[in-house]
């Protein structure tokens, strides 16, 4: 269908469903064994539902704001996501490119199919766009020494170091499907295969990622980052955001992962709602961001509200893809202008202005 008969993230999953070969489309939809934790992520936000004020004026609003101290014109941010080629012969290429349009900060994977450097420069470059890069650590971590070496001359302006996938989870609607030609990736150079357990692209392509990684290695984690800001994404407790507060990083993303690592555990917003009630001065110290399950403006603002600085969008993007860049951009301003409509909606002109008085969130406060 043309680009402009489709009007919310669900749209672009449905041609998604439909075009894609059955193989791409088992490893970018699927999630852990049950995919409890994929549908909860989405039905959480479902359950905290708004405190609108009116009267406000809000002819106009602003929905600028800063990651690590970096303005962006958008609170969302493009997750990391590995192997775009599957979706798009442009890949990453198209990816870069459209939020380059849009003025939306776009995560790079480890696993790319593209070079870093090619994916900055296919889009505004590095003076005028932003790009993170999301870190796997190798086993040789040489390798990971001389990766952030490239990364930091391509312009890559943080790292957001994944700390929930040292090994991928059990991914069953990829694993059935065998790989049949095999892919490698332009940034970690993990290749695509089979085993005797099946054709599992996150498992297997994930074979480098050093399960010794601890918190001890942040000070070694640093010196090889050099100066960038450090993230780590996949906190899933208030117990190692304080060990992140402990350790001085500068973000964490609360995530679990789109409920591809391990099924049952907790949807980002409910870990949200625990750092408030046991370390609220992780706030105050640095940066949280969320991701999973956010389909939707409403999802956004929600989020905001309980404070998360920005969260993550990941398969949507994905999907999207398949319109190339344009699909990007146009999947951008759809949740942009969800957002804009939901502020005004509850009587917020700006993002200073939300607050957790505007979500009321009794229906998940027990649990
Ligand atoms: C991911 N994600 C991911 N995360 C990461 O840190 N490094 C990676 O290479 C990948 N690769 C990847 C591939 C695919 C196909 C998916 C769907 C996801 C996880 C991603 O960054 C993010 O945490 C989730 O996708 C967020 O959930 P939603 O928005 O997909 O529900």
């Amino acid at each position: 269908p043309p680009l402009d008969t489709l009007i919310n993230s669900y749209d672009f999953e449905a041609v998604a469903e439909k075009t894609s070969s059955p193989k791409t489309w088992a490893f970018f939809s699927s999630a852990a064994t049950d995919l409890i934790s994929m549908k909860l992520n989405k039905e959480a936000f479902n359950r905290i539902l708004f405190r609108p004020r009116v009267m406000r004026n809000n002819k106009d609003v602003d929905t600028t704001t800063t990651v690590l101290g970096i303005k962006t014109k958008i609170p969302f941010f493009i997750a990391p996501t590995a192997m775009a080629k599957m979706i798009h012969g442009d890949g990453e290429l198209a990816v870069s490119k459209g939020a380059g349009k849009e003025g939306i900060i776009h995560i790079i994977s480890t696993n790319s199919s593209a070079p870093i450097a090619d994916i900055i420069s296919a889009g505004l470059g590095p003076k005028n766009q932003t790009h993170f890069l999301q870190l796997y650590v190798n086993s040789d971590r040489s390798k990971t020494a001389a990766l952030l070496k490239t990364a930091r001359e391509a312009g890559i302006k943080a790292i957001f170091v994944t700390v929930d996938a040292h090994l991928a989870g059990k991914r069953e609607a990829d694993e059935r499907l065998k790989v049949d030609v095999p892919l490698k990736s332009a940034v970690s150079g993990a290749v695509s295969h089979n085993d005797k357990k099946g054709g599992g692209m996150g498992r297997l392509m994930g074979l480098y990622v050093d399960k010794t990684l601890n918190w001890d290695d942040i000070p070694w984690l640093k010196s090889v980052c050099g100066g960038l800001p450090i993230v780590l994404k996949g906190i899933q407790t208030a117990a190692d955001a304080q060990l992140a507060l402990k350790y001085k990083v500068q973000g964490i993303v609360l995530s679990n992962h789109g409920g591809r690592s391990l099924d049952t555990s907790p949807p980002a917003i409910f870990t949200l709602l625990e750092l408030h009630k046991i370390c609220p001065e992780v706030f105050d110290h640095l940066e949280v961001y969320i991701d999973g399950g956010i389909r939707r403006g409403t999802d956004i603002f929600k989020a905001l509200c309980l404070g998360a600085k920005a969260v993550g969008v990941g398969r949507p993007y994905l999907y999207a893809l398949n319109y190339g860049s344009e699909g990007i951009s146009h999947l951008t301003q759809i949740l942009k202008d969800e957002l804009e409509t939901t502020m005004r909606m509850c009587g917020v002109n700006d993002l200073s202005q939300v607050h957790p008085g505007l979500v009321n969130t009794a229906m998940i406060d027990h649990l």
